[in-house]
């Protein structure tokens, strides 16, 4: 039985195989009539393979039939494998020793080379809007079907890890209803319930908890989650994660596991150990929760050298403000006056109105606030730094720490990529003790920082069962990041097993009674019946492949991507639901 139309792939010929009888398949990217001498490039994912047409040619009429091969038409050709001559051998492609001398050519998919909108091996390169339109253009490149093979193998691997540490993979439903991450959810329509709504899982968070009590001990899952939020170069409205959760276990736990994972995904060194820093660290030297730890220009706290300046501007800071440091040695970069003005519209996009300087040239300071740093602020600056002597002093300040803290970390991300610090390689780090709550000032609440499930640490639990918010702000939650080259690429925490711990943080989320159970009521139910300890994480699948294939943008690694938008420019989805559609979920078009 003759399971394949062909002998061999367009990627494997070799001079071993001359003179066997090939069949090959594949898309005809190039073809050449060098003057009644006809050659042909036939591609597959695998590769390259030259096809000649002289023995083909032989019968005249054949011509013809040649010239009707459009480039991109799918094509089968039967014929023997020949050495190319010597000054026609490619060293450059696996199969450039030999070719194909053919003898049958059938086309079985012409392409309409007079529509196609780009050639995917062509020159010229096609817009990213094209490029989306007609997606499956741009899959037939080894870039993109690279990826697709690097997502795959990631996943198995990671399946491998976590099913040899008795994790059991378990679907959840993707019609369910809101579980809070903090995005919008995306809802459809129920036509059996009327004018009811499912609700897209942001994440399978309530699910794999109670999985957890349901017994399972250990979950995971490679699944969609859908969030409607504003999308960015790291954001798809549906992306993936590798969603963990674990019974009777802790944070050391989790983040051994995501060691395991990260080493057998990212081949690290088999000593290989995760660095890890507090959330309060990352923020004070780097001013980031997902600091990228490849380079240094780490940033030093100084408010308090500057209580009597006269400056005006660190002045403004110095009450409940903050003012951060960064020194920039001569070694790594000197800038011109035109470039340190520009540094403002670094700053601008965080609420930073500017940034501070003076430089040590030939150990004197010079040049912008050099009028205000006396010799001992210098020498404590000095003191501060880990790198020493000329170069140029950098301050962020600001009436808000969040101001100066974001100022200072986009300059340090900015000079790092500027000035090409980063390192090669992968630079992890465990992100541990975060907050459990942000203020929202517009609303003057609490708001979740991770999800509302997640656990304070023991030692502020006292406080969070307090009725103070002052006390409940100060709250650090047993929550933890996954941090890899200035990405956030897993995030999770131990979760709250009891009602009443429970209930406590709806209550200060400012849930109404009516909303918990309204929309938690099955699950604080659930809460009561017997809860084992449990917590987990998530990695985001689309920003671990990123990192491994050395991508910024998050569509390269995903086979069909929306834009920025939220739409598919291929199919055309988000689309207008029919007239009939929206009489049977009961609904009209406002
Ligand atoms: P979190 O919301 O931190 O946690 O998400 C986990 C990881 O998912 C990735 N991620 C995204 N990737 C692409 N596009 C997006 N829109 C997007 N949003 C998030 C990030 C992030 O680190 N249920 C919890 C996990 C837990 O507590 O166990 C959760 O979803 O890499």
């Amino acid at each position: 039985m003759n399971q394949m139309l062909r002998t061999h792939t367009c990627g494997e010929l070799r001079m071993e195989d001359v003179n066997k009888c090939v069949a090959i398949c594949g898309w005809v990217n190039k073809y050449r009539d060098l003057g009644g001498l006809h050659f042909m490039d036939l591609r597959d994912k695998y590769g390259m393979t030259q096809l000649s047409f002289g023995e083909y040619l032989k019968d005249n009429q054949k011509l013809e039939e040649l010239k009707k091969v459009s480039l991109e038409s799918v094509v089968r050709v039967e014929g023997i494998v020949h050495p190319r001559p010597m000054d026609a051998k490619n060293k450059n492609m696996p199969t450039g020793e030999v070719e194909v001398s053919v003898t049958k050519l059938e086309l079985l998919s012409r392409s309409d080379i007079d529509s196609i909108p780009f050639l995917p091996f062509g020159a010229i390169e096609a817009t990213d809007d094209l490029k989306l339109k007609y997606r499956y253009l741009e899959l037939r490149t080894n870039k993109l079907q690279d990826i697709l093979k690097l997502r795959s193998q990631a996943c198995f691997m990671a399946r491998e890890v976590l099913m040899n540490e008795n994790f059991v993979e378990v679907e959840t439903p993707i019609l369910y209803k809101s579980t809070p991450e903090g995005a919008r959810d995306y809802i459809v329509p129920s036509r059996v319930n009327k004018n009811k709504v499912y609700a897209l899982p942001q994440s399978p968070q309530t699910l794999k908890q109670l999985l957890m009590i349901g017994g399972t001990d250990r979950y995971f899952q490679i699944c969609r989650c859908f969030r409607d939020e504003d999308l960015r170069a790291d954001r798809q409205p549906e992306f993936s994660q590798i969603d963990i959760e674990a019974s009777f276990i802790t944070q050391d736990f989790i983040r051994e596991l995501a060691t395991k994972i990260i080493k057998r995904i990212f081949k690290l060194e088999a000593d290989f150990k995760l660095p890890m820093m507090d959330f309060k660290t990352a923020m004070d030297l780097y001013g980031s929760d997902k600091p990228d730890i490849r380079f240094g220009l780490k940033h030093m706290i100084v408010t308090d050298l500057f209580k009597s300046t006269e400056f005006g501007v660190f002045k403004d800071a110095l009450s409940g403000g903050l003012i951060k440091a960064m020194f920039v040695p001569e070694k790594l970069g000197v800038f011109s006056r035109k470039m340190i003005d520009s540094f403002v519209e670094v700053v601008k996009p965080y609420g930073g109105k500017g940034v501070a300087w003076f430089k040590l040239e030939k150990n004197q300071r010079t040049g912008g606030i050099s009028k205000y740093i006396t010799e001992e602020i210098y020498q404590k600056l000095d003191s501060l730094s880990e790198d020493k002597g000329d170069g140029i002093w950098l301050f962020f300040a600001d009436k808000k720490e969040e101001v100066a803290h974001a100022s200072a970390d986009a300059l340090r991300r900015h000079l790092g990529k500027e000035l090409k610090l980063h390192s090669k390689g992968y630079a992890f780090l465990w992100v541990y003790d975060f907050p459990l709550f942000e203020y929202s000032e517009t609303e003057n609440r609490l708001v979740a920082r991770h999800h509302p499930f997640t656990m304070p640490k023991k030692e502020n639990l006292n406080d969070f069962l307090s009725d103070d918010m002052e006390r409940q702000k100060k709250c650090l939650a047993d929550a933890y990041d996954l941090v890899c080259n200035g990405y956030e690429i897993a995030g999770g925490s131990m979760r709250i097993f009891n009602t009443d711990v429970q209930s406590q943080m709806f209550k200060i989320l400012k849930f109404t009674e009516e909303e918990t159970r309204n929309q938690f009521g099955f699950f604080i139910d659930a809460l009561k019946y017997g809860t084992p300890p449990h917590g987990g994480m998530a990695f985001g699948l689309d920003r671990l492949i990123m990192l491994l294939c050395n991508t910024d943008n998050i569509r390269d690694v995903i086979a069909f991507p929306k834009t920025t938008s939220a739409s598919d420019l291929m199919a055309g989805s988000p689309s207008a639901p029919s007239v009939a559609q929206l009489d049977e979920l009961n609904m009209r078009w406002k």
